[in-house]
């Protein structure tokens, strides 16, 4: 007899994803780097905040090779940033305030430091131990060249070589070793790691490089000098990436997923092209993928339309919910990438950044206008949203961390061509001014904080914020407030009858959206204002500006 789904089973469909990386988000032991406990205390914040659920980002031991996305043991908690009783205490303490928790898993590769690594490295050729990870045979005649021309993401050859003569894959930083998903023994580990959390009462997970985990290792190894970003073919033959025998992988975590009630959710990172995206945000398998458009889309009224379309059909047809993102930890926060001008591409925001923020100079007052506007126009779409810390103080990145402080592998792997993402990874600002007790951070944690917090942090800080009624603060605290009493079934009907440079949707019971994308204010359609992005008069949408209206 089928089973009656659990009332809260599709919790996550339209849920506000609150994303922390943790050890920028509050620090309770002054040592500079955030924690677990340092989290829980901000409970009350994100309650008022009023997001569905926190995902946090990796929390597990790690040498933050590559911020903690380096694991050393899925089943436990960093001691640097607690134990498993402190993230007990966090869990519960969130699920008290009627929020949930998504914890981010990494099964693409480990640490150079996982106990399973280390037995690698301790076995010979050919042992069992090696085939937990991708080990091969140099090519040349000594061996001494690496098995194939794969690139590392982060800069150079996806291949090191270990004292014994192989070499072993590496598609991230020498520190994170691939795994060989073709291993049975791989496959349930990663089924006992899900098990282990979700028994601890996780709610979700978000998969890293998803896309990654099937890989073809035939001999001779294909040739792939280059990472094919979003141009990976979409028949999904592709060697390293989007293989279509990754989504027996996850079918097999679905049925690990449904063995809780409700099943516990996911949501794919797959850096694929948007045709492909679906295939990992199928009910029978993650349920989500990470919708990363509007990361590469300038603030434009067309790409928005185009994305939103897109996206809604594509999810549409597979049974999943679309997802929205406009930062995260990997990427410039949007508030700086709106302030400058649009066609830079990906490129032209590298070079912005090694330029320290001054070339070309940002239009701040623009890029906050823009960031809010798109902001709340994403809020109103049918599908979730998932935050990134600090874009609800209207934060912008910090492109003029000293040199000698990054921390992130791109910076060093690239020969210093790339800065790399320590920018948008600045612990928070909690207080206006820096701390009496010492400490050299705004309200983060005594001792300081771990990437520098420059003097402009004060004005975005929560204390700032929280009491002034226009702040971008009170604008999500709001927004957030009103999204869960009007948000119903998924489905939109654009307004046609608009100018180019505004987008205008109607969802059901009476919500209208409208946003202005232009910089002339155009006329406000009749009804009862709910929220707006900016100051709004005389009847007119002032450009870059959104609004909610009741019919
Ligand atoms: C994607 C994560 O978001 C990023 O921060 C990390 O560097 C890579 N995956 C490798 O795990």
């Amino acid at each position: 007899m089928a089973q009656t789904p659990h009332p809260e089973a599709d919790w996550w469909r339209q849920a506000v994803v609150y994303q922390i990386y943790p050890r920028s988000f509050a620090d309770s032991d002054g040592d500079g780097i955030g924690n677990i406990a340092g989290v829980t205390a901000k409970v009350p914040y994100l309650k008022a905040l009023g997001v569905d659920a926190v995902w946090l980002s990796p929390f597990y031991p790690s040498a933050l090779a590559d911020g903690g996305y380096d694991v050393d043991d899925y089943r436990d908690v960093d001691p640097k940033l607690g134990t498993l009783a402190d993230f007990d205490e966090m869990s519960a303490k969130l699920h008290e305030a009627g929020i949930r928790l998504i914890v981010d898993i990494v099964p693409n590769h480990s640490s150079d430091r996982h106990v399973w690594f280390q037995e690698a490295l301790a076995a010979d050729p050919g042992s069992p131990a090696r085939d937990r990870y991708i080990f091969r045979n140099g090519l040349g005649p000594n061996g001494d060249q690496p098995p194939s021309d794969w690139v590392s993401h982060f800069g150079g050859s996806a291949w090191t070589r270990v004292p014994d003569g192989q070499w072993y894959l590496h598609l991230f930083a020498p520190e994170q070793p691939d795994f060989d998903w073709s291993n049975p023994e791989v496959r349930d580990d990663f089924r006992k790691t899900l098990r282990f959390w979700s028994d601890r009462g996780v709610d979700g997970f978000r998969v890293d490089v998803a896309h990654g985990l099937a890989k073809d290792l035939a001999e001779p190894l294909r040739s792939m000098p280059v990472i094919p970003e979003l141009d990976i073919q979409v028949d999904g033959t592709n060697p390293l990436f989007d293989r279509d025998d990754v989504h027996t992988i996850f079918e097999e975590w679905r049925e690990v997923f449904n063995e809780y009630s409700p099943p516990r959710a996911a949501v794919a990172e797959a850096w694929v092209p948007t045709t492909r995206r679906a295939l990992y945000a199928r009910p029978t398998e993650l349920g989500q993928a990470f919708n990363f458009d509007l990361l590469r889309e300038d603030w434009d009224a067309e790409g928005f339309r185009k994305s939103i379309t897109e996206n809604l059909a594509e999810s549409a047809a597979s049974g999943a919910s679309s997802t929205w993102v406009l930062s995260n930890h990997d990427v410039i926060r949007h508030p700086s990438r709106y302030a400058l001008p649009t066609g830079l591409g990906r490129e032209g925001l590298d070079e912005w950044l090694l330029s320290d923020g001054l070339d070309p100079l940002p239009d701040h007052a623009a890029g906050l206008r823009r960031a809010t506007a798109s902001t709340l126009l994403l809020l109103a779409l049918p599908g979730s949203m998932y935050l990134y810390q600090g874009e609800e103080l209207g934060l912008r990145e910090v492109p003029d961390i000293p040199r000698d402080q990054l921390a992130d592998p791109i910076w060093l792997r690239t020969g210093h061509q790339l800065k790399g993402r320590d920018g948008c990874r600045v612990p928070l600002p909690w207080t206006v001014a820096r701390d009496a007790a010492g400490g050299s951070s705004f309200g983060f944690g005594s001792g300081g904080a771990h990437l520098p917090q420059p003097d402009w942090f004060g004005q975005f800080s929560v204390e700032a914020e929280e009491v002034d009624p226009d702040s971008v603060l009170a604008l999500y605290r709001t927004a957030l407030r009103l999204r869960r009493e009007l948000q119903t079934t998924e489905t939109l009907e654009f307004e046609t009858s608009v100018p180019t440079d505004v987008l205008s949707f109607r969802r059901p019971g009476g919500w209208l959206v409208i946003t202005n994308f232009g910089t002339t204010p155009v006329p406000l359609p009749s009804g009862e204002v709910l929220v707006a992005s900016g100051p709004l008069a005389d009847g007119q949408l002032p450009g870059e500006t959104t609004a909610w209206i009741r019919e």
